[in-house]
């Protein structure tokens, strides 16, 4: 990847993972909901992969109580790696392998209560330091050729300043999203004016709507220090962000690619199809298991497989 001299590169990766992950009860009751499984990997891995190809050198978890699991995910698996070996599984043996993160990568801090997204952000400005940064969201998941935070730093690299990646969603959707105020169109790149949280269709800027994935300047902490309380009496990001747009550049990237919400059950099931359709090993069984649940009996009117 080309860097442009003139910018400070993004290096460092924040994962904000101790959210409740509620809507998910009870599956999340002790299990953290970034460990779901999408494919054959947990959310968490498809996360750190995206930053991982798109150059991120540290990874940075925010944590909270009972997410020890997302740590040890990445850990090196010895009594495993034994077995697996003894029983010649070598495609499973590469499988574990590259799901550990090298020695030295991975920084944790935690996030004492849940109080927002924008809090959880600011839990890890000792580890970020003064430099650009890019925060990914494990439960938006976005199935494309070249990776999103991959695509947007190199957005970063031309433009410097933060970079948000942008998708248009329905009107009467706008309540669950930030959403933009905009300045000005320039192809996949968006000049930003202003930006709302979940605010009413009625009252909508625009319909294009920031996703998890952002490259943001370390002054937002400044910004995050205040603590306001937002949408939904949580810390926002967007809040944060919003207050940054006017001292520097703020843009919009139009990335290529499906977002797919995994951090509601009907997400999920939707980008494990999608992720089972595209997967060469399993691509076309699903077919077949769409096919089987979508065709009906005449007799009946219900599908094959229920009927
Ligand atoms: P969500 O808005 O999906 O919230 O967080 P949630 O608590 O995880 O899930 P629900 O709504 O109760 O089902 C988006 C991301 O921000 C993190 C979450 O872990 C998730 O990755 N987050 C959210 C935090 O780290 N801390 C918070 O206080 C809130």
């Amino acid at each position: 990847m080309t860097e442009n001299k003139a910018f400070k590169p993004v290096r460092k990766a924040v994962f904000p993972v101790a959210g409740l992950g509620t809507r998910f009860l009870p599956a999340t009751k002790v299990m953290p909901k970034e460990m779901l499984p999408l494919n054959d990997r947990p959310l968490i891995q498809h996360a750190w992969e995206e930053a991982r190809d798109a150059g991120i050198a540290e990874f940075i978890f925010v944590t909270g109580r009972q997410k020890e699991m997302l740590e040890e995910h990445f850990d090196h698996q010895p009594e495993l790696m034994r077995l697996l070996e003894s029983r010649n599984k070598t495609d499973m043996i590469e499988k574990v392998q590259s799901s550990e993160m090298q020695e030295g990568k991975l920084f944790l801090t935690r996030q004492a209560k849940p109080l927002g997204l924008g809090h959880a952000v600011w839990c890890a400005r000792k580890l970020v330091g003064d430099e650009p940064f890019a925060v990914i969201l494990p439960d938006d998941v976005i199935l494309a050729d070249k990776g999103c935070l991959s695509q947007m730093i190199e957005t970063y690299n031309d433009t410097g300043g933060n970079v948000v990646a942008v998708m248009d969603v329905p009107r009467e959707d706008t309540a669950k999203y930030g959403i933009l105020d905009i300045k000005e169109e320039k192809g996949k790149n968006v000049d930003i004016k202003g930006l709302v949280e979940k605010p009413d269709p009625a009252n909508a800027p625009s319909t294009l709507s920031i996703i998890g994935r952002y490259i943001l300047q370390p002054e937002i902490f400044t910004h995050l220090s205040c603590f306001e309380k937002g949408a939904g009496g949580e810390i926002q990001l967007t809040d944060a962000m919003a207050k940054l747009i006017g001292d520097q550049p703020f843009h919009g990237y139009r990335f290529d690619g499906t977002r797919y919400d995994c951090g509601s059950r009907l997400g999920l099931i939707e980008a494990n199809i999608a992720f089972g359709l595209q997967d060469p090993e399993t691509g076309e069984a699903v077919r077949q298991i769409i096919r089987r649940f979508t065709e009906t009996t005449p007799e009946t009117g219900k599908s094959h497989a229920l009927a």
